[in-house]
């Protein structure tokens, strides 16, 4: 997969690209993410992207002409062009999914008062991270390369991402490694006990009741199975077995 990032500070980016599993895909050449200054599209001698914003108000938008210009560039028939927003649609695991089939992203980081409202009829998509506004799409555009890359194949053990938090729906169940106890804080004894079947029998209602626990409203958008179903009702959440 080929990530595009169009930026005015690609310098945010260095630590990202160079460290842990990121660094590794990319030297694995599994994942390629390129960076890209806007300035260098710019139609200003000074590489000037932004200007106050008709009809007045404060701050400074970014021009048109520069993304229109970059996506020119780098648009093929494959690709994905995203626009970082705090408009978007709220980016979660499925969107994730979704966008790890796809061969090539763009993303756009926007910054200052935003971008150009023309822009947005250039991109497929636009991504909010969370109903909060950021200063830039820098940190937005990295959450959502580094979870889509992780769900590209061959980045990250296949089974580490599939029992993942929100990959199906549920929370992961709870883990533990050593010491097996600590200033009397124990690791539940089916864990140790060797026994795989009884393992698999408590992650699988751990998960449940960690969900339930922690983020009930998850579960109305769960397709349940009947194990589940038996389980949640066991926990005490109401539901039609
Ligand atoms: C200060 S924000 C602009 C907000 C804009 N004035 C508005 O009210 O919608 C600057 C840039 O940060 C990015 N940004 C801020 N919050 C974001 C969020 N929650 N999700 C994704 N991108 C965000 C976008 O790229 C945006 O263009």
């Amino acid at each position: 997969m080929i990530i595009d990032i169009v930026t005015i500070f690609p310098e945010f980016f260095d630590l990202f690209l160079k460290t842990s599993i990121i660094k590794r895909a990319i030297d694995a050449h599994i994942i390629d993410i390129r960076l890209h200054q806007l300035r260098d599209y710019s139609h200003n001698k000074h590489k000037k992207i932004d200007d106050t914003p008709y009809g007045g108000g404060a701050g400074m938008l970014m021009q048109f002409p520069p993304f229109f210009d970059i996506i020119k560039t780098l648009k093929t028939e494959d690709t994905t062009v995203i626009l970082l927003s705090p408009q978007g649609k709220l980016f979660n695991q499925n969107e994730a999914k979704g966008l790890a089939q796809k061969k090539h992203l763009i993303l756009l980081c926007g910054h200052y008062e935003g971008v150009d409202a023309r822009v947005e009829s250039l991109v497929d998509m636009e991504i909010s991270i969370g109903d909060y506004v950021l200063t830039g799409g820098e940190i937005p555009a990295m959450i959502v390369a580094d979870t889509v890359s992780r769900l590209v194949p061959g980045v990250i053990h296949e089974d580490s991402a599939e029992t993942d938090s929100l990959q199906h729906g549920w929370l992961k169940y709870p883990q533990y490694t050593k010491p097996e106890s600590y200033q009397g804080f124990v690791v539940p004894e089916v864990l140790i006990s060797g026994n795989h079947q009884k393992i698999e029998v408590w992650r699988e209602e751990a998960s449940i009741n960690s969900t339930l626990q922690k983020r009930p409203d998850l579960i109305q958008e769960i397709d349940l199975t009947d194990q589940e179903k038996k389980i949640l009702k066991k926990l005490g959440y109401p539901v039609k077995v």
